[in-house]
């Protein structure tokens, strides 16, 4: 990679703080990796307070003080702004580093803030690049939410578009980044064994599961007023998941065709029946977490949803008639990430001595968090003197292979330091996918209570088998 500038607005943030710094230390180890960052706040700081912040954070993360202080000292920096859309000070600061470490001119303006401040800095960086031209490239990085609508995403795309080409844009879906969730493409279509089943012929239903244990403590504020599940979790994280297990193949390995392919899923997809949703929200539980609307920030009233369970059915050849079912839900009973995947039974049960219907169907799963790593049943003759079947499993554990993966924002990283953009989220990816969740935006659905710990609303949903995942 080239050298370059970070330049990290939010730096006084959570996601700087839990993911962003130590995902820099660690690009920082790559032998090729030679950058500087420049931290970017209101706070009071200058560049000792930053680096005292950062390498309590990299600490947290398990990097030790003496390499860390090292890393700090050498790498990061700190402008301190007034307002988000006044960047003078970050533009000086950037040049005179520039100048001082022989940088070539290369920025990557990253915004870890909270959406309001977007287009205030998306404004200001695009009016210095129109105004000052500097050597080297400027690439823009944009955290979620893109948006909380259609009419948003896209107002903030022409925003966006008014200063950036769209080469120049990167909006970050961090799942994106999970080595298991790119290993979906490999195990698609690096495999001559599962492709030919891959469609309507032999698939009965696809089940995307998203599990949460955590609640949202911390951020309970920000979550009801951003509007809940659908909004945080399904609309992107999910629906990523989902056009990768829906895609086509794509001409060529690379952004443009990968995504090509995804926007196709995405505008194939019938806008969501309101008949096929389950929306819900956690109350107290069993062990003695508190509900929903106890937390501090939550109106007593809310409607706020930490739940959903929507079936998407795509419109074309390959998927026509066959359901897909988008789960997600915080304080479930324990983190799981998975993609199921049942095949149809065989056209003629043979083993009428098993029973008339007794064969289960081949479910292949798909675990991409935590213990990722797959799954696959079939059918086995049990040693008996009858004919009685059973399910048996072919597994394969990452961890067991390949030991500890890459965190998602390493990979993300980098991605934006080369200009690659295949993980990244286009401009007609995010409004197409705003425009599939829009009728349940604007829709006043029941909300179903579940207790903390449960797997979610007790009578089940109607659009997955019951509540719990798929055994
Ligand atoms: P924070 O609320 O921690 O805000 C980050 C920084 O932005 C603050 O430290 C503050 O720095 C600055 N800021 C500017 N304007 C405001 C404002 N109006 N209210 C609060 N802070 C402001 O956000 P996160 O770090 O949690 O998230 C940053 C972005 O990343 C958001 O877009 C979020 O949706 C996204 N994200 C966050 C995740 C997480 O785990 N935290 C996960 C996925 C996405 P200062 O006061 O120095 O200016
Ligand atoms: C974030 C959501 O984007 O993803 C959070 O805002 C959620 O609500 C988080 O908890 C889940 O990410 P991960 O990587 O822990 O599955």
């Amino acid at each position: 990679m080239e050298p370059l500038l970070f330049l990290l607005f939010g730096a006084s943030g959570d996601l700087a703080k839990k993911k962003l710094l130590p995902a820099l230390y660690d690009l920082a180890q790559h032998q090729d990796a030679r950058f500087g960052v420049i931290g970017i706040g209101r706070s009071d700081w200058d560049d000792d307070a930053f680096r005292e912040h950062a390498i309590e954070a990299l600490a947290n993360a398990g990097i030790a003080k003496k390499k860390a202080t090292a890393w700090a000292e050498e790498t990061l920096f700190f402008a301190e702004v007034d307002a988000y859309d006044q960047l003078e000070p970050v533009f000086e600061r950037a040049a005179a580093l520039e100048d001082e470490h022989g940088y070539p001119g290369h920025r990557i303006a990253y915004l870890a803030t909270p959406p309001s401040t977007f287009s205030g800095v998306i404004t200001a960086v695009g009016e210095h690049e129109e105004a000052e031209e500097h050597e080297g490239w400027t690439r823009l990085v944009l955290e979620k939410p893109f948006g909380h609508d259609l009419e948003s995403a896209q107002a903030l795309n022409a925003l966006i578009h008014r200063y950036f080409d769209e080469t120049q844009v990167f909006r970050i879906d961090h799942y994106l980044g999970k080595e298991t969730v790119q290993n979906l493409l490999v195990f698609r279509f690096g495999n001559a064994l599962f492709e030919p089943l891959w469609n309507r012929e032999h698939v009965e239903r696809v089940d995307i599961l998203v599990a949460e244990s955590v609640g949202v403590e911390g951020r309970a504020g920000y979550y009801d007023q951003q509007g809940g599940a659908i909004r945080d979790m399904v609309q992107n994280h999910l629906t990523q998941l989902f056009t990768l297990a829906a895609m086509e193949p794509p001409a060529t390995f690379d952004a443009e065709a990968i995504r090509h392919e995804k926007i196709k899923v995405l505008r194939s997809t019938a806008p969501v029946n309101l008949q096929r949703v389950r929306l819900g929200q956690y109350g107290p539980g069993d062990n003695g977490n508190e509900g929903y609307t106890a937390h501090e920030g939550v109106p007593p009233d809310s409607d706020t949803e930490t739940y959903a369970a929507v079936e998407l059915c795509v419109n074309n050849w390959r998927w026509q008639g066959v359901p897909f079912t988008l789960r997600t839900g915080k304080r479930l009973p324990e983190r799981m990430t998975e993609i199921t995947v049942q095949f149809r039974c065989p056209p003629v049960t043979l083993f009428r001595s098993a029973g008339p219907c007794s064969l289960s169907p081949n479910v292949l799963r798909i675990r991409l968090q935590p213990h990722e790593g797959f799954e696959l049943g079939f059918e086995v003759k049990a040693p008996d003197n009858g004919f009685t079947v059973s399910t048996q499993h072919l597994s394969f554990s990452y961890d067991e292979v390949f030991g500890k993966l890459p965190d998602a924002y390493e990979t993300l990283l980098r991605d934006v330091a080369e200009g690659d953009q295949t993980l990244f989220v286009h401009a007609d990816e995010a409004e197409a996918a705003w425009a599939l969740y829009g009728p349940l935006l604007d829709a006043q659905l029941p909300l179903d209570p579940y207790a903390s710990g449960s797997w979610g609303p007790g009578a089940s949903t109607p659009v997955a088998a019951d509540s719990t995942p798929v055994a």
